[in-house]
């Protein structure tokens, strides 16, 4: 018979491998503290704008393959169960396991021997050493499985994943076999290892992302000093097959609710151990320059002066988010500038297709329709990488700005297309026009 899979946590890992593995056939049991969430999701309301995955919610619902419940008791029935809940950084930046260690005990008392334990959200190397402890038992069998999910690609991912990574000590334990299992109808690649190897290879591969970020991102200030542009440095790159294409797109920084909270808990990780990861603490220190970079560089381009005053000055701000594809605010780059430019003293509007309000900052103005960022702006600046952005009537925008000036944080725009509607252009990696004071 099919294992009975329990999810502990309805978040957006939890309630996406709930739904997925629903939809790979599997009886699911989905189990959250949050009484109003369960409600919602028993009803078919995601909380979350995952694409695809409000279909798979809703079939599971129909078929009786996925149930939501507040009542941890029911997890009693279940053979395997994957913890999906949250480890967010603590003041310092290191994960905090509260969450997990209230719970833990709990389960002990509830799943019945037998039952798979694997845990799911991000945790630190040594975590699946300690569970059995923590749950007050030692005889269920204990997997590491950290997910890759992207925002906004969750279901895509989970369901075609690039690879599996199942750790269990030893790692040819029967525990392992069972888990693999789950997922063998994804056909992914399976990596079976130690618990603290798939543990660390989920902060190694986020890290990895983030210096190959900051990697590109210092490469754009040099392309930015020489004459270069980094589209065409990267686009070399990239062709070698040992660097690839991915991730070398220069941008305002990396954010959201991941690669900042990973490479900060590696970094303390490694510190506590004693090793120096000076690479990945540059990273990090680039990261911050970056964002103040892209300010500058508004700055630049409204008065001429990197260091020029912004007070009183409009700007039109094009996206919010940390990335296109999601209305996510956590660690946004975008965010933090535009907070830096309110700063300055600048008087904000902006767009984000996935954005309402931004109740961390009153002083910005955020409007659903797009051609009123420009409004008697001094700049437009995009911050994000809709695509969508690209489709605008961008001559209409300038007609309607004070001055027709953009600040393209993503290079998301063909400079050609600005020129064109009449606009002065600052790209990322990309040499800068002479640049005149405003007003
Ligand atoms: C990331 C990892 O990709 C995923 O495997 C992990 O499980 C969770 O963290 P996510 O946070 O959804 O996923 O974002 P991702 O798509 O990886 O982008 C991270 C940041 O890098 C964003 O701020 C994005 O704008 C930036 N980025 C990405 C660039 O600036 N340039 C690029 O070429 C790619």
């Amino acid at each position: 018979m099919a294992e009975h899979i329990g999810i502990v946590g309805a978040g957006y890992v939890g309630l996406t491998s709930a739904a997925c593995f629903a939809r790979l056939g599997y009886q699911v049991t989905c189990v959250d503290t949050d009484e109003s969430k369960v409600d919602a999701l028993g009803r078919g309301e995601v909380p979350i704008a995952e694409p695809g995955l409000p279909e798979l919610v809703a079939q599971g619902l129909a078929d009786g393959t996925l149930v939501f419940t507040t009542a941890q008791a029911e997890l009693h029935g279940t053979d395997v169960v994957f913890l999906c809940l949250p480890t967010p950084p603590d003041g310092e930046g290191r994960p905090d396991l509260g969450v997990l260690e209230q719970v833990l005990p709990q389960l002990g008392r509830i799943l019945r021997p037998g039952c798979v334990l694997v845990t799911k959200s991000t945790v630190p190397v040594g975590t699946a050493a300690r569970v059995p402890r923590l749950l007050g038992r030692g005889d269920l069998p204990v997997v590491s499985n950290p997910e890759f999910l992207r925002e906004g690609h969750s279901v895509e991912d989970f369901l075609h994943p690039d690879r599996v990574v199942i750790g269990t000590d030893p790692p040819a334990a029967p525990s392992a076999h069972r888990v693999e299992k789950l997922y063998e109808p994804t056909g992914a690649p399976v990596v079976r290892t130690d618990t603290a190897s798939a543990e660390l290879a989920k902060y190694a591969s986020n890290a990895f992302l983030a210096v190959k970020l900051s990697y590109v991102n210092v490469l754009a200030e040099l392309c930015e000093r020489f004459g270069a542009d980094v589209g065409e440095v990267a686009r070399t790159m990239g062709l070698d097959a040992r660097i690839g294409p991915e991730f070398l797109v220069p941008g305002p920084g990396w954010g959201g609710s991941c690669l900042p909270k990973d490479t900060s808990a590696l970094l303390h990780a490694a510190d506590a151990a004693g090793v120096d990861f000076g690479i990945l603490r540059d990273a990090v220190r680039v990261n911050a320059r970056q964002r103040a970079r892209a300010v500058r560089t508004v700055r630049e381009a409204v008065t001429g002066s990197p260091s020029g005053s912004l007070a009183g000055t409009r700007i039109g701000l094009l996206g919010l988010a940390f990335k296109a594809g999601t209305g996510d605010l956590r660690d946004s780059p975008a965010l933090a500038i535009a907070i830096a430019l309110a700063r300055h003293g600048a008087e904000l509007t902006a767009h984000d297709p996935a954005v309402e309000a931004v109740p961390e900052l009153d002083a910005v103005q955020v409007v659903d329709d797009p051609y009123l960022v420009a409004k008697d702006a001094a700049a437009l600046v995009v911050l994000t990488e809709w695509p969508e952005f690209r489709d605008l009537d961008w001559a209409r925008l300038a007609a309607a700005t004070a001055r027709p000036v953009v600040v393209d944080t993503r290079n998301l725009l063909h400079p050609e297309m600005l020129a064109n509607a009449g606009f002065t252009h600052f790209g990322v990696g990309r040499p800068h026009p002479e640049a005149t004071p405003f007003g």
